[in-house]
């Protein structure tokens, strides 16, 4: 990838895509901003940028619109935020192409900086669609992605841009994130553990595979344990399993096994008859998950088992929760698993929407050594793929 320190950009129009799908809630019929990482993650691209005189314009989208105009998913608030940020005025367009957006663009002076509205506005974005991103490609004379977090999405603002501006680089954020993967899988310090949870073995079947050729050891928790542990013949009660994927996790167990990677699962959890804060709940071994309950955290013992390995590793990739850590009932595995990684004197990346906000909800965000951006991006990283942006710019 080219890098934007690479590239004159002085007194050029810049378009750069970044990813502010930031979580809103409303707030006496505003939409307010629960959580503006993503945004200030950027704001050193951004600032380089204006430092360097460009015409910055800055695209995104935010939420899942239908390809048309919704009030509810305008970039509004992150243009506010951005401000903020910058300390400067941020103009925000009503629309992400066409005459006025042009307008707009025409009357820029260096070091301005403008947002365009949601590019999924448009069914083009979405739809990859070579007539959008032209129109896009149209406003700008270089154009830097910096929006890891959507890189795994062949948009048209990711993707099919890159074929209609000549000149295109890669943002601070995108290859700080790429390269401290790389750091994590592909030239790690060893022992290299991944601690993967969550509730789907299918939504990370392809992570196993990639991770099982490259860690030293996989600890699996959350409700993904639960079909490994009834793939080894165990009965887990009424704990969430997938049954079509019984097969599947026997082939992982037997791939680890065949591949000395030493795969952990839970040896004790927490069980109750449901998921319910006020639950009556009890510590048991795997094997004596009474009838009629389920596991909705992994117990004390784990968390020390999973702990040890943790702090002797010397880089650690966490994506997924261990138990329900929404409900305190069902956090503490979680919140275990963080002040380990908090802890540990390994190099450590966290992932995923969920890891993050445990990470936040541990107090411990400050210990890691990096904290992703990405949840969908960060994932298929971990499936070993190219992301299309990222592909887009080599
Ligand atoms: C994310 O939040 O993971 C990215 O912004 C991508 O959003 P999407 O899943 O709606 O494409």
């Amino acid at each position: 990838m080219k890098s934007l320190k690479d590239i004159t950009v002085a007194g050029k129009n810049v378009l750069i895509r970044v990813d502010f799908n930031v979580p809103l809630a409303d707030e006496d019929g505003e939409k307010r901003i629960t959580d503006d990482t993503r945004i200030r993650y950027v704001v050193p691209t951004l600032q380089y940028l204006i430092d360097q005189q460009a015409k910055v314009i800055v695209c995104s989208h935010l939420g899942r619109p239908k390809g048309a105009p919704d009030p509810a998913f305008s970039l509004k608030p992150a243009a506010v935020r951005l401000g903020e940020l910058l300390a400067k005025p941020v103009t925000i367009t009503e629309d992400c192409v066409g005459g006025d957006v042009r307008a707009t663009i025409e009357k820029m002076q260096p070091g301005d900086v403008v947002v365009l509205e949601n590019l999924r506005f448009h069914p083009g974005e979405g739809k990859n669609d070579d007539d959008f991103a032209a129109s896009l490609g149209a406003l700008c004379e270089v154009y830097v992605n910096d929006a890891f977090a959507v890189s795994h999405r062949s948009n048209a603002s990711v993707d099919a841009i890159t074929r209609h501006v000549t000149e295109c680089a890669a943002g601070f954020l995108l290859e700080k994130e790429i390269a401290t993967f790389q750091k994590a899988m592909e030239n790690p310090e060893r022992p290299l553990a991944a601690l993967v949870g969550g509730a789907k073995v299918s939504s990370k079947l392809g992570a196993f595979y990639n991770m099982i050729e490259v860690v030293d050891s996989l600890l699996i928790g959350g409700a993904m344990a639960n079909t490994f542990l009834k793939a080894k013949g165990m009965d887990v009660g009424i704990s969430k399993t997938e049954d079509d994927l019984l097969e599947e996790a026997a082939k992982i167990l037997e791939k680890a096994a065949a591949r000395n990677v030493a795969l952990e699962l839970p040896v004790d959890v927490i069980v109750a008859e449901k998921i319910d804060e006020q639950a009556a709940t009890s510590t048991v071994p795997v094997d004596r998950i009474p009838a009629g309950h389920m596991a909705l955290d992994i117990g004390p013992e784990t968390c020390r088992q999973f702990s040890d390995i943790l702090k002797n590793a010397r880089t650690v990739v966490w994506n997924g929760p261990m138990g329900i850590f929404e409900m305190p009932l069902f956090a503490e595995g979680t919140k275990a698993m963080a002040s380990a990684l908090a802890q540990s004197s390994a190099f450590t990346v966290v992932g995923g929407g969920d890891t993050v906000s445990a990470v936040h909800m541990a107090e411990v965000a400050d210990k890691m050594s990096y904290i992703s951006t990405g949840g969908g991006a960060f994932l298929e990283l971990m499936e070993g793929k190219t992301l299309p942006g990222v592909a887009a710019l080599g």
